[in-house]
């Protein structure tokens, strides 16, 4: 679908509604990576790293293989509970903005320390979500800027951001920002038919390639993971 592959360096946003299969789609790519020489780590904000391993094994990716060979690194990233200890509504804005960027400095961390090739960020959405507050919106939409920005400067094949979309929308993002920092754009459609649920996959955007424009039938199969054939 992307003619050649996506382009070295690119950040990639994965958007789907819950179930459409953004985390496997991840996690895969970040398998085939490490299989390939290329380390992966994967920072998650919504699942334990062991129910992701556990997924993980449902596939044939020598995922406990990579793990322990240090080419596969898990993380989890804890979100605070913002306290309401009745300070002004400043120090409250104040505070809610410290919490994403300590964290997306801890992101950014990680990623010198290990040294991956590949990145997954499962999910932005929930990287500011701790956020309430209007002010907060923009600073949010600003942290999150700064550290696609980041991750561009980091030297990686690929970091993929996953967003969780609601069933309705018009937006790729719930910052309705990334969507324009991004590189490229994956939309995991999974679609209600007369007949039951069917999933399929579509290219929005992808700077620096041409690309198919088409949806494409996509399974998730026993073995493989996410399979898609062009031409079913
Ligand atoms: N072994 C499997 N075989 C086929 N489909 C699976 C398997 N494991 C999970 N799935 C499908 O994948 C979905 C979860 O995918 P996931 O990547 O976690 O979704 P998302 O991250 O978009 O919420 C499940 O709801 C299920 O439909
Ligand atoms: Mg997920």
């Amino acid at each position: 679908m992307v003619y050649g592959g996506i382009p070295q360096g690119s950040v990639v946003m994965v958007a789907g509604t819950a179930g459409s299969g953004k985390s496997i789609f991840s996690l895969q790519t970040l398998c085939q990576g490490a299989r390939g020489g290329e380390k992966g780590l994967y920072i998650t904000f919504e699942q334990e790293p062991d129910d992701i391993i556990e997924q993980g094994r449902e596939f044939d990716w020598n995922i406990d293989a990579l793990l322990k060979k240090g080419s596969l690194r898990i993380m989890r990233m804890g979100y605070p509970k913002i306290q309401d200890n009745g300070s002004k509504a400043f120090e409250k804005v104040l505070e809610e903005w410290r919490l994403p960027k300590a964290m997306s400095d801890e992101i950014m961390d990680e990623i010198r320390e290990f040294g991956p090739k590949r990145v997954v960020i499962d999910s932005l959405s929930t990287l500011g979500s701790g956020m309430r507050s209007n002010i907060a919106d923009m600073m949010k939409r600003d942290i999150i800027k700064e550290m696609i920005m980041a991750l561009k400067k980091e030297n990686l094949a690929l970091t993929i951001v996953t967003s969780e979309l609601p069933r309705t929308g018009d937006w790729y993002s719930n910052d309705g920002a990334s969507e324009f920092l991004v590189d490229g754009i994956v939309v995991l459609h999974k679609l209600s038919t007369g007949m039951g649920t069917s999933r399929m996959i579509s290219i929005e955007k992808m700077r620096k390639t041409n690309h198919s424009i088409a949806k494409m039938p996509l399974s998730i199969e026993d073995g493989a993971g996410i399979v898609i054939r062009a031409g079913e």
